[in-house]
């Protein structure tokens, strides 16, 4: 039996997870609200909190998988992407935990997290597979080989999909994190009401930030005439934006598809919770005969029970690291 503490702390999310023989036993996610009054995360206040948080989230994570600490066989952590001061917290305590208990260590990057969040639940994806992978931070294609083989294919020039969402929230006048609330606004809006710009960006690469000042313009324009615009036309807005950013995402997933020759297709990222996303997926899935493999909501957004399934698939074959590993700012997915 291998039972595996996972720790995240990449951004502002402090989680933890037990992993028990490769099924999710607790994901415990704090969240930040702090930063929402700033428009964004503030690096400083997210470490603060996490230094905060990680105790009574892990406390909770080992309680509600009704274990005991001791038993835990060894310990996963996010070493990277993110930010630095958010990563610190997390390494350092799976550090100390580990040395405390006389456990091996796991380092776990995070992006490779995010796709292999597809192996905790079933139908599980088989290899290789597609995988979109749309958060925060990133946008990237990636050809999955292997649990820790993978290739990108094409990644965003400038600003990631959640950022794109971000943006143009905060353009609208939303709060931070926008893309939930465009989402929300976009289920009661025409998607067709406003002709938003397709970037021609050649390969499997994408640009988000042709499409936010674009929005920036339309909006100034129109207020001009119509104080009220934002207001009255929000559902619209959010509906036009939301259904330019999913076209830009399936059509370059439509063209790694046709290079690679691979039907199973994937997403995963804190994106991948978007409901337009997911339903034009469903549909383009269905029209070319793809596996297509969507992740659960608890699952898209960062949390602790990724690190933890990834965690467990490196403790079979015994991949540790030791006292002296430190975070990184930046890592690549393959
Ligand atoms: O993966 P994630 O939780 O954190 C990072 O590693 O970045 O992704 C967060 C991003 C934010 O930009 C947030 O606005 C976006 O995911 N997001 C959404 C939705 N839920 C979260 N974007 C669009 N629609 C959603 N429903
Ligand atoms: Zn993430």
């Amino acid at each position: 039996m291998a039972i595996i503490l996972g720790i995240e702390s990449s951004c502002d999310e402090t989680s933890a997870s037990i992993c028990i023989d490769g099924e999710i036993k607790s994901n415990v996610i704090a969240n930040q609200d702090i930063h929402a009054i700033y428009g964004g995360v503030v690096p400083e206040l997210a470490s603060r909190a996490h230094q905060q948080n990680i105790i009574p989230t892990v406390d909770q994570a080992i309680a509600a998988a009704k274990i005991h600490k001791n038993a835990i066989d060894a310990v996963a952590f996010t070493r990277g992407p993110g930010l630095l001061g958010s990563l610190l917290v997390g390494t350092s305590f799976a550090k100390s935990f580990a040395l405390a208990m006389n456990i091996p260590l796991i380092e776990v990057n995070h992006m490779q997290a995010h796709i292999l969040a597809h192996f905790i639940e079933n139908p599980k994806p088989t290899f290789p597979f597609l995988c979109l992978t749309v958060s925060g931070g990133h946008t990237q294609i990636v050809l999955i080989k292997d649990y820790f083989e993978m290739e990108l294919l094409g990644e965003t020039l400038d600003d990631a999909a959640g950022e794109a969402f971000d943006k143009t929230a905060k353009i609208l006048n939303l709060p931070y994190p926008g893309g939930p609330l465009i989402d929300k606004h976009a289920t009661l809006g025409n998607p067709k009401a406003f002709q938003l710009p397709e970037p021609q960006i050649a390969d499997l690469n994408f640009s988000f930030s042709g499409l936010k000042t674009a929005i920036l313009y339309l909006v100034q324009k129109e207020m001009k005439s119509n104080p009220h615009f934002l207001e009255e036309r929000m559902n619209d807005l959010c509906a036009s934006v939301q259904d330019r950013i999913v076209s830009i995402l399936l059509n370059k997933l439509k063209k790694a598809a046709k290079i690679t020759g691979v039907k199973n297709i994937a997403i995963a990222g804190g994106v991948s919770a978007n409901s337009g996303l997911r339903t034009s997926l469903q549909e383009m899935g269905e029209k070319y005969h793809w596996n297509v493999f969507i992740p659960k909501f608890e699952y898209c957004t960062d949390n602790a029970a990724m690190i933890s399934i990834a965690g467990y698939h490196k403790y079979l074959t015994q991949d540790f690291v030791g006292q002296d590993i430190a975070p990184m700012a930046r890592m690549h997915v393959s």
